[in-house]
């Protein structure tokens, strides 16, 4: 069964940033997308690195005319050791791989926000 622990507040989340705590045993990090509190464990699936150190950008995508642009709506979490970039809502690899970020539960109740862990 998983507890809900308290992480801080709306005011200290940023957006394209995380906010890093420790819950337990776990470091996890917290971001704002669209208004609503994301978390994830701050650890790489590939080889283990702080994750939530790494930048959160705009994923890439081929428009139509066949440009290289930016998906502003589906950021992505770049790893700040070897660079594999993940779907920041999902946690999937955009490059083929059965890796994915582990993401947590978020609750909000009166700015406060709660992890379930
Ligand atoms: S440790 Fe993250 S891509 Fe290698």
């Amino acid at each position: 069964m998983k507890e809900r622990h308290f992480f801080g507040t709306l005011e200290e989340l940023e957006v394209g940033r995380f906010c890093i705590r420790e819950i337990g045993k776990r470091s996890i990090g917290v971001t704002l997308h669209q208004g609503q509190p994301i978390a994830i464990l701050n650890y790489c699936p590939h080889a283990g690195s702080p994750m939530c150190r790494g930048p959160i950008v705009p994923k890439l995508q081929i428009n139509k005319d066949n440009t290289l642009g930016h998906d502003e709506e589906n950021p992505v979490v770049r790893c700040p050791w070897h660079g594999w970039e993940f779907d920041l809502k999902t946690g999937i690899a955009v490059i083929p791989s059965r890796l994915k970020l582990a993401h947590f539960a978020v609750e909000v109740e009166n700015n406060q926000i709660y992890i379930l862990v």
